[in-house]
């Protein structure tokens, strides 16, 4: 488990002082796929970067599998680094050097016997599917491919925790998806945790199981994809959402344009799968304009949203908001 508390990071540049990371707490379970989402300059690469001591807090903790990292000496530090694998957006391979010589690096490093280095390598470029690549020069191969070699990388050492900055931000939609599903193989099949910075929702939405969101340095927003899809709390979390589901409509509905209560719904599950809708038009004196509406799969259920205009007296429609959640849909006003 990851524990970060009260975490700040202070740039300070010609006197000029500038937060990049503030008061922030996360806790990030073993076996998580933890995503965290921002805009350009929200602090997500600083924040990450602290993890493994790249970058030095100004203040907080970070404890990683119960030992208080910003304690660490330089030999400490060396040693635990060993169990922090990091991937980033432009690969970060060696040019000179051929897959085979990349993906044994921290081997060497390791002082680990050339033999043994040789089965290993072996082992990781058939994991990651380049086996065949193993003579060839980073210079030689598409972005996917180059991204799979610092992945085989950085697992090299059999490390706890993961940590990709941007890992598929310069790959095409089809590449995203192949090496997204590698990472999740990873963090299943050798029980590695990832953090995935990312500016995409739709990453967070592949392989997520918890999402945090960072605006200006701070966490402004942090729960399992499920509920973030289902019930986004902020205006930054709806925009990204938005981003794949058309909830961004909500930005363009004018609830001064109609006459009846605009509200939003979410629904999780079995609920999309039930007519609740058409259950509380037979139930009560409303009607019903549906503005918009979509569901998003996620991994393990699918997310439903719908924006209505509810048109009657005011009591029928608080009797129908009151239905609504007691089907469990999150009903919210549109003002
Ligand atoms: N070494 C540094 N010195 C001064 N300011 C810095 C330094 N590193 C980062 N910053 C500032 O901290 C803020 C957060 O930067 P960071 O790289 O963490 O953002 P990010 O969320 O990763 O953005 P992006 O999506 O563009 O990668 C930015 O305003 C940046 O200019
Ligand atoms: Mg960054």
């Amino acid at each position: 488990m990851i524990k970060i508390e009260n975490l700040n990071k202070v740039f300070e540049t010609g006197g000029i002082k500038f937060e990049a990371i503030k008061d922030v707490n996360l806790n990030i379970n073993d076996k998580d796929i933890y995503g965290i989402i921002g805009l350009s300059g929200a602090g997500k690469s600083t924040l990450i970067r602290c993890l493994n001591r790249l970058e030095e807090p100004t203040s907080g903790s970070i404890s990683i599998e119960g030992v208080d990292i910003l304690s660490l000496g330089k030999e400490e530090l060396r040693l635990f680094r060993k169990k922090i694998g990091m991937i980033f957006q432009d690969f970060n391979l060696l040019k000179q050097k051929t897959v085979y010589d990349n993906v044994a690096l921290p081997l060497y490093l390791e002082k680990m016997e050339t033999k043994k280095i040789k089965e290993k390598v072996d082992l990781l470029l058939d994991y990651v599917g380049l086996k065949d690549k193993k003579n060839s020069y980073p210079s030689e191969l598409s972005g996917g491919q180059k991204q799979r070699v610092a992945i085989a990388r950085a697992i090299a050492n059999d490390p706890k925790v993961l940590l990709s900055d941007e890992a598929t931000s310069s790959l095409d939609p089809q590449t995203t998806v192949s090496i997204l599903e590698l990472l999740k193989r990873i963090q299943g099949e050798l029980g590695i945790t990832i953090i995935m910075i990312t500016h995409q929702m739709e990453v967070v939405k592949q392989i997520c199981n918890k999402v945090a969101i960072m605006d200006g340095g701070v966490v402004i927003e942090e729960n399992t994809v499920e509920n973030v899809f289902n019930n986004p709390k902020t205006t930054l979390a709806k925009s990204f959402i938005g981003s794949v589901n058309t909830l961004a409509e909500e930005e363009i509905i004018n609830p001064n344009d109609f006459k009846g209560k605009l509200i939003r719904l979410g629904y999780l599950g079995e609920s999309s799968n039930n007519p609740i809708v058409s259950q509380m038009i037979k139930n009560f004196q409303i009607e019903v304009n549906i503005l918009s509406g979509s569901i998003d799969k996620l991994q393990s259920t699918s997310v439903g949203h719908l924006i209505l205009e509810l048109i009657g007296e005011e009591s029928e429609i608080e009797k129908s908001m009151d239905f609504l959640k007691q089907k469990n849909v999150t009903v919210e006003v549109i003002e």
